[in-house]
């Protein structure tokens, strides 16, 4: 566990009215650290992410951020100390352009007035974007749009970027890609990522640490070598490796 912990997730539970779907959670992301969290379908990564960006209330448990009780606040208050939530899906806005859905993400009290530089490094982190800036939303291709719903996470210079599968539903080469985006912005050290994945082999290259999330449960924390020569966890829960 780091010592410099930014997110603290302790004993929590969720889920959705009389269900609890995830049960005592615990996990840490250090500065600047990747955690990847992964596990199979239905099993309660989406809810757990929204617990801890304050869309969903905790059942049990707490999360702390710098050290400060930050679970009960309204998910705008978490945007403003610096916690971007990428949901699932890309959640454009279809009519408006590329530049604007990107100004968007800098609609969060205290980052309208940084947009301009924002915006810059924003297209020279995604070249093509800067070039498609005026095209609507609704007539990019899949891959073009993850990218400019990461693009708007990082427009508000989070201090912790929380991703649910940017991987779902692109074709493989895209995959890549996107993976070389946040690789990118893990390497730098300065946003802490906490990412959701189904597969274990997406996330290997760009995890600092991963956990297992299995009904509800987080059953394993590691390093990625460690997950990964664990044959039992890889083929129960990650999917055969390629050999
Ligand atoms: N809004 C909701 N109301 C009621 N139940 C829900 C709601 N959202 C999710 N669930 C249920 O909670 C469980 C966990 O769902 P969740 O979306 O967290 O899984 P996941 O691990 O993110 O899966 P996936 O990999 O398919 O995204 C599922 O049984 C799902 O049906
Ligand atoms: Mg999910």
């Amino acid at each position: 566990m780091p010592a410099d912990a930014l997110l603290e997730v302790r004993g929590v539970s969720c889920g959705y009215g009389e269900t609890t779907i995830v049960r005592n959670a615990e996990l840490t992301v250090g500065a600047g650290e990747t955690l990847c969290l992964v596990g199979p379908n239905g099993h309660g990564k989406s809810t757990l992410l929204r617990a801890i960006t304050g869309l969903l209330p905790l059942s049990a448990g707490e999360v702390r951020f710098g050290g400060e009780r930050i679970d009960g606040r309204a998910a705008e208050q978490l945007t403003e100390l610096g916690i971007v939530h990428i949901p699932q899906g890309d959640h454009l806005f279809p009519d408006l352009t590329v530049e604007e859905n990107l100004l968007m993400g800098a609609f969060p009290k205290g980052a309208w007035k940084d947009r301009g530089t924002a915006l810059d490094e924003v297209f020279a982190r995604f070249p093509k974007l800067k070039d498609r800036r005026r095209q609507r939303a609704r007539t990019l291709s899949g891959g073009e749009r993850r990218m400019v719903a990461i693009g708007r996470g990082l427009m508000r210079q989070p201090r912790l970027l929380v991703i649910d599968e940017p991987s779902l539903g692109l074709a493989p080469v895209i995959v890549e890609s996107v993976y070389e985006i946040i690789a990118g912005v893990a390497a730098q050290r300065t946003t802490s990522i906490l990412l959701v994945e189904e597969n274990f082999t997406h996330v290997e290259e760009v995890a600092d640490r991963v956990s297992v999330l299995e009904m509800g449960r987080i059953v394993r924390t590691g390093l990625p070598a460690e997950l990964a020569d664990d044959a039992a966890v890889t083929q129960s829960y990650l999917g055969a490796l390629p050999s």
